[in-house]
């Protein structure tokens, strides 16, 4: 009896060491930015966000694809200010900090390529604690598209496109982005610092 009773509280132990796979693609893993169909990210400000009750771990699975030898993300935990990451390919734990000590409290994991250039991540799994509860992010009404040269990219700023005008207008507005941003970037299809159709060559599009 009472070794039944321990073999089923080592039954329950592992369950609770178990771990939740959130992959690419899945309706908690809430994308902004460009990502290609190799699950594969681009452009400053890029980036995911997760929430979820209960939440005390994230680990962030990344393909081949990923930059190498690391791309530079920010993370923000509940609107909390940005901490700056480096990801690799393979598996990567991210720390958490600020996350709510209530379970039943709703945390906001948000993640954004800091840099325009070298901020490939391929994206494949979001693996979180077994007994937090992911939900489905709600999106603000509000949607900003920026278009825009190395001051919206970021260029030469500590965080990258964090630290940029964009990316802090839609932080103070609540707001969802997406950036293209490129520095010497131009509106118009002329060679442009390189540039050669104003913005990027079509192959590294
Ligand atoms: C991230 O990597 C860059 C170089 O690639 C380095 O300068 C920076 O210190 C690293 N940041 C962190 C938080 O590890």
């Amino acid at each position: 009896m009472f070794k039944n009773l321990l073999i089923y509280l080592a039954i329950a132990c592992l369950a609770l060491a178990q771990t939740t796979v959130i992959p690419y693609g899945s309706p908690y893993l809430f994308l902004n930015g460009r990502w290609d169909d190799t699950d594969t990210s681009w452009w400053a400000g890029t980036g995911f966000k997760l929430v979820a009750k209960n939440l005390r771990m994230m680990t962030i699975y990344l393909g081949d694809m990923t930059t190498s030898p690391s791309a530079s993300v920010g993370v923000s935990v509940n609107y909390g200010a940005w901490q700056t990451v480096n990801l690799t390919f393979g598996a990567n734990a991210v720390p958490l900090a600020g996350l709510n000590s209530s379970p039943l409290s709703t945390n906001v994991i948000r993640l954004a390529n800091e840099g325009w250039q070298n901020n490939n991540l391929q994206l494949e799994a979001v693996e979180i604690n077994g007994d937090a509860i992911p939900e489905v992010y709600t999106p603000s009404e509000l949607n900003f598209q920026f278009i825009g040269d190395s001051l919206s990219a970021g260029q030469y700023c500590v965080q990258g496109v964090i630290n940029a005008w964009d990316f802090v207008t839609a932080e103070n507005f609540k707001a969802e982005h997406s950036i293209q941003a490129q520095p010497g970037a131009c509106l118009t299809d002329i060679d442009c610092w390189g540039n050669i159709h104003g913005t990027l060559p079509s192959s590294s599009t």
